[in-house]
């Protein structure tokens, strides 16, 4: 007979039958994402409810990507369209089905002027009264759906910044410091919502059964130095000269120095950050002979995951600056995109100069 007493927060609403105790209902059912957000909105001044409703609109998209994403397999969601995107890669199903779910659910809101997504070669134009852009890759990890490896969908939301009517493609090409919320969800063991609108970096968990999502990690802070490192070892022999200095001390043996660090690298960038992010450590995916300006996205992933590292305490740069101090010329433009632990980014960048040999 197990303890009465004791409520395992093993799920938020408790398995078993009804408990003895006096029930608070702050005891039993955790915070909503739908709670957290409207509680930032009542204590932002002069809020008019539209941030709000766009983020739920985004969380109703990642709720139905999720149910398509779990079942995959069984509904024909595997494979290719046939189509080519405009980054020169096969489209896979579940590629466009999420581009498609977050187009619609971002129209529907009315509150964005401009949408810009990974697999759209133009922004469009989604509410001309909506204030805000939003800058998506709708599947991240593409290259490991077909092997039920954790996958994930990134974004970030700006303010339009010129003022007329009809939203303005420049409205998507603003620095990463102009960002007002960032995220990502991981559609891993479970599927993760982690979320920073400028104050922090909190993250929620979707219960199945109930279909919201609710708060499991609040304000994650990214440890200052981490002990392990994550990057595609398999483009070594094309790295420069300083990388591969990095690379090379990162596996030398020094105990005094915690080194060699573990070597952990999923191949999702959502599903790398997430892990650096909760454990520390670095994430690197620089530039080299064959991708010059490195292979990651800029407006809509390495600006969404440098926001949200720098909000946790941690840091982002292309081996030079901060992510965030990039001014975008185009749309799809890539970008060396390494992040992490403070000390871990600033040992990088270190060696990648040339400072450390
Ligand atoms: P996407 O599936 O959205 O195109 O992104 C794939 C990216 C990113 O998820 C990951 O970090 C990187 O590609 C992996 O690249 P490699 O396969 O070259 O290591
Ligand atoms: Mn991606
Ligand atoms: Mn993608």
């Amino acid at each position: 007979m197990t303890d009465p007493t004791r409520t395992e927060r093993t799920s938020i609403i408790p398995s078993e039958g009804p408990t003895s105790l006096p029930l608070q209902a702050s005891s039993v059912v955790g915070t909503t994402l739908r709670e957290h957000v409207l509680a930032g909105m009542h204590a932002a001044p002069g809020a008019t409810g539209q941030f709000t409703s766009l983020l739920n609109h985004i969380s109703l998209g990642i709720r139905i990507i999720t149910t398509r994403v779990r079942a995959a397999g069984l509904a024909g969601m595997l494979g290719y369209t046939g189509d080519t995107n405009v980054q020169g890669e096969q489209v896979q199903k579940l590629d466009a089905f999420a581009n498609d779910v977050l187009v619609n659910v971002l129209e529907r809101s009315g509150h964005c002027g401009l949408l810009a997504s990974e697999e759209l070669d133009e922004a469009r134009f989604a509410t001309n009264s909506g204030k805000y852009v939003v800058l998506f890759d709708p599947l991240d990890g593409s290259s490991n759906i077909d092997t039920n490896v954790s996958i994930g969908t990134i974004f970030a939301i700006l303010r339009r910044r010129h003022g007329e009517i009809v939203p303005h493609v420049e409205d998507a090409l603003q620095p990463g410091r102009r960002i007002i919320a960032a995220g990502y969800a991981l559609y891993g063991p479970s599927t993760i919502f982690v979320l920073s609108s400028g104050h922090g970096v909190d993250a929620f968990t979707l219960d199945p059964n109930v279909g919201e999502f609710f708060l499991s990690h609040p304000n994650i802070r990214c440890p200052e130095r981490g002990n392990s490192y994550s990057a595609n070892e398999g483009n070594y022999a094309r790295w420069s000269k300083g990388v591969r200095r990095w690379n090379d001390w990162v596996r030398e043996e020094n105990k005094d120095e915690g080194r060699p660090y573990g070597h952990r690298y999923v191949g999702s960038l959502v599903a790398d950050a997430h892990r650096t992010l909760l454990k520390g450590g670095i994430f690197a995916y620089p530039a080299d002979t064959k991708n010059k300006k490195g292979k990651l996205r800029l407006l809509y992933e390495a600006n969404p995951m440098a926001f949200l590292f720098e909000q946790a305490g941690g840091a982002a740069t292309d081996g030079h600056r901060s992510i965030l101090d990039i001014h975008p010329d185009e749309l799809h433009q890539r970008t060396p995109l390494i992040f992490g632990s403070k000390h871990d980014v600033a040992d990088y960048e270190a060696f990648a100069s040339e400072k450390r040999t």
